[in-house]
Parts: structure tokens; C-alpha cells; sequence
């Protein structure tokens, strides 16, 4: 092992932790971030050394080692590999530090034994986090009967074919985002015994906007993916899904600008089947352009919700929809249509209005939601859900009630199938 390394190589503070790299240094913020953890009780070693260091008596009392890797290491993965089964075999947990390594490297990595990948430039809290859930054991399980995969995301192991729920803004800024990461969140939350397993799609591909609200680094595994779906398989999928608060999956738009017809009605449809296998509630931030594939994820999906508000801008722009859908013969009766920031209910001229518009447009408003002020705006500022920014927003309770119906319903159907 690396002598050179002085906290390996220090009698004093036991050595709990190793950071594990071809060149530690090209992970400052790592090295920022164990220091925070642990203080003075890691150490640094390289790859060669760690398969050394692990047949000494020293590494007995390691905790977790944590694997920094980028693209090129890729081309030494066998030895990674080596590390993490070693390190597994040792009762050592082993973190991925990775930086834009490939989907299917990663997944290698998660097979042999690897707890959890995080993604590099670290985010915030992220290996706090990391390192919290490889303390906590997992909530007991059923029996296992196949081998506990790591932590993350995991297969489902049978086919949930989750519910589809689509939210398309017909004008920009009339709360798309904002109602599918509230919905997402509610509908993850809204069963504390038995939490549906949710996944939030930001298909807004161009400039989504998810990453923004939850605080989550935008990463480039989604480009690869959605440019090659044909390759793609559901555990390098979940790979490639990102968790907000232990509990929300989410696929965020590329960290790069995808051309719009780079992506086919095949490739979303892909994304979307693979995450309906795998999750109870599948819910689709769609972009306010209407795409090729618009029509697919509209036919496929269970409620397909449009934001508009209360203007001549959004009562054109449904008008267009609605036309454009007609004209080719699509289901426009789908659209179920979300009026927000709408008037207080003590607002008589307002609520006149909202009549006066659904009147005009020939369609019916099932969904109201008030204005939630300057709190709104804050809560995506600080990338966090308005459930944890403001319980009682008024925004909030709403999109909590909405959350609460669809489970309902959710749940009257499946027990009707039984
Ligand atoms: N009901 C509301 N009350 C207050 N602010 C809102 C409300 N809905 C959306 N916002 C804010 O308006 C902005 C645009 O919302 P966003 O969800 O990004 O719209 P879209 O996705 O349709 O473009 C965001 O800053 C959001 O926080
Ligand atoms: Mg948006």
C-alpha cells in the first residue's frame, strides 16, 4: 500500500473510510467532502494498492471505501470490479463516485456488489446521504428470495405497469413543472405505510426544468440513453434515474441540448415503458411544443393534464391544441384540463370568467389550482417540493388533494381487478 499516504498510514484516528482513485486529486470536492464526514479518519489509496490493503488487518475496521472513477477508468473495470467483490467479501461497503461513466459500467459495478453510485461533481449532501442509508439497514423486507441488489432504484422484480400521468403546459410558465414535481412528490407520500413507488420523467427535454426544482445535477448517462434507447436495458435505466429525498426517481432532461427530432416516438415510448414496469406512478413532464411524439404519450397515457391559466394566451394556444389533435384524429377528449392560478373562490367576476372560458373553448375545467404566492417560486429556488417548503401552501393542499383522489382511484381499480 501507498506509503506516501499520511492518514492511511497514521496510528491515531482509526481509518474508517478510503477514497479509492487512479488521482484523488481530480475529485476536490470528494476530498472536501470526506473531510467534512470523517474528519481525519480516511485515507486515500490507489486502485493497485487497495487490493493490498485489503489483506491487511488495518483495513479490518473500514467502513466503506468509496471508488472515484470517470470515463476513463472504464477501461480498467475488471479491476474495480476486483476491488468491490474484495471489499464486499470483507463486509466493506462500497460507494461509486462516478464521473460521466457510462450507464452500463455502472451497472457492472451495482452487480458485483457495489451499495450505491453517486454521481460526480458531487451534489450537495449527496455523500452525507449516501452514507447515512448504508448505515440505516433496510426496512425489513419480504424474505428475500434473490439476492439484495444494492441500494437505489432496484427492478422491480414483476411488472407494476404503473400509471401514466402526463402534465403538458399549452403556454410556458402556466405551472407544468411545477404541478408534475408537486404531483410526483405527493403521490410518493401519500401512503406512509405503503408508499407507491414513484418515477418523474422530465421529457421537456429542451429546457426542463426538474433538475432545477429538486436540486438534482443534470447528467449526461440521459443523453446517451435517449439517443441509443435500442441498447438500453431496465437496470441500465434505473441506473440512470437519480433520488430525490430517498424516495422519488427521476429521469432529468439532458445535460446537453438534445435536438427535438433526435428522439422518436420509439425511444420516448421506451423510456416510458421501462419506467411503467417499474414504478406504481410513472408521471411525464411534457414539453409545450407539440412533437411527434406527443401523440404517443397522449394515447398511452391514463390522464393527460393541461395547465393554462386565466388569459388570452392560454385559451389560444388550447384552442390551437384542441384544433390541431381534431385534425388528426387524435383523443383531444383526453386532455383534462388544469386551470391554475385561478381566481379565489370569493372572486365572482374571476369565477365568470373561468366559465366564460370553458364555455368558449368547449371543454371543462376539472382542476383548479389558487395562486401559492412567492412561497412557489422559493420552494423550486431551494430545489425542494412544496410539501417541504411550505406544508401549507394553499398550492400545496391542492395539488395534495389531487394526488389523493387519483390514488383513490388507483386503488378502487386495482382491488377491482383482484
Ligand atoms: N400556482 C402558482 N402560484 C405561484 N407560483 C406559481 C404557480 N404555478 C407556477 N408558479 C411559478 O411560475 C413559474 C413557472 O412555472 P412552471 O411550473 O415552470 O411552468 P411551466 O412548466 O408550465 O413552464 C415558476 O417559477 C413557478 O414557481
Ligand atoms: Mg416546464
Amino acid at each position: 500500500m501507498s506509503g506516501s499516504n499520511a492518514a492511511v498510514d497514521q496510528e491515531l484516528a482509526p481509518i474508517a473510510a478510503c477514497t479509492i482513485s487512479r488521482d484523488v486529486q481530480a475529485f476536490d470536492l470528494l476530498i472536501e467532502d470526506m473531510e467534512t464526514e470523517l474528519g481525519e479518519a480516511w485515507g486515500d489509496l490507489s486502485i493497485d494498492d487497495a487490493l493490498a490493503f485489503f489483506e491487511q488487518p488495518d483495513s479490518d475496521a473500514l467502513e466503506f471505501v468509496a471508488i472515484a472513477m470517470d470515463d476513463q477508468d472504464e477501461a480498467n473495470l475488471a479491476q474495480i470490479a476486483e476491488v468491490i467483490r474484495r471489499a464486499e467479501a470483507k463486509g466493506i461497503k462500497a460507494l461509486v463516485v462516478a464521473e460521466e461513466v457510462s450507464p452500463i459500467a455502472l451497472h457492472q459495478l451495482l452487480k458485483v456488489g457495489a451499495e450505491e453510485f453517486i454521481p460526480y461533481p458531487l451534489p450537495d449532501g449527496a455523500l452525507h446521504d449516501a452514507i447515512e442509508r448504508m448505515r440505516t439497514p433496510e426496512p425489513a423486507a419480504p424474505p428475500a428470495t434473490a439476492p439484495q441488489t444494492p441500494q437505489g432504484p432496484k427492478v422491480s422484480d414483476h411488472d407494476r405497469e404503473g400509471v401514466l400521468i402526463a402534465v403538458h403546459g399549452l403556454a410556458g410558465g402556466s405551472g407544468a413543472t411545477t404541478l408534475a414535481v408537486n404531483l410526483a412528490w405527493e403521490l410518493a407520500t401519500v401512503d406512509k405505510k405503503d408508499p407507491p413507488r414513484v418515477c418523474l420523467l422530465d421529457l421537456d427535454l429542451q429546457f426542463g426544468s426538474i433538475s432545477t426544482f429538486l436540486d438534482l445535477p443534470r447528467r449526461e448517462v440521459i443523453y446517451e440513453i435517449l439517443s441509443d434507447t435500442e441498447s438500453v436495458d431496465e437496470e441500465s435505466f434505473m441506473t440512470s434515474l437519480l433520488t430525490f429525498n430517498n424516495r422519488l426517481h427521476v429521469f432529468t432532461a439532458p445535460s446537453e441540448m438534445l435536438p427535438l427530432d433526435l428522439v422518436t416516438s420509439d425511444d420516448v415510448m421506451t423510456v416510458i415503458d421501462m419506467a411503467r414496469a417499474n414504478f406504481d406512478y410513472v408521471i411525464v413532464d411534457m414539453p409545450t411544443t407539440v412533437v411527434q411524439w406527443t401523440e404517443s404519450v397522449l394515447t398511452a397515457a391514463h390522464v393527460y393534464f393541461a395547465t393554462i391559466e386565466l388569459d388570452m394566451r392560454s385559451a389560444q394556444n388550447a384552442l390551437r391544441m384542441i384544433r390541431a389533435l381534431k385534425a388528426e384524429e387524435l383523443p383531444a377528449e383526453k386532455l383534462r384540463y388544469v386551470l391554475n392560478r385561478a381566481p379565489k373562490f370569493t372572486d365572482i367576476s374571476g369565477r365568470g370568467r373561468v366559465k366564460k372560458l370553458a364555455e368558449s373553448l368547449d371543454i371543462s375545467i376539472e382542476v383548479q389550482l389558487p395562486d401559492g404566492a412567492k412561497q412557489v417560486v422559493q420552494a423550486g429556488d431551494h430545489g425542494v417540493p412544496l410539501a417541504e417548503a411550505a406544508t401549507k401552501n394553499p398550492l400545496r393542499k391542492e395539488i395534495q388533494k389531487l394526488a389523493q383522489k387519483l390514488h383513490a382511484v388507483g386503488a378502487e381499480e386495482k382491488a377491482a381487478t383482484k
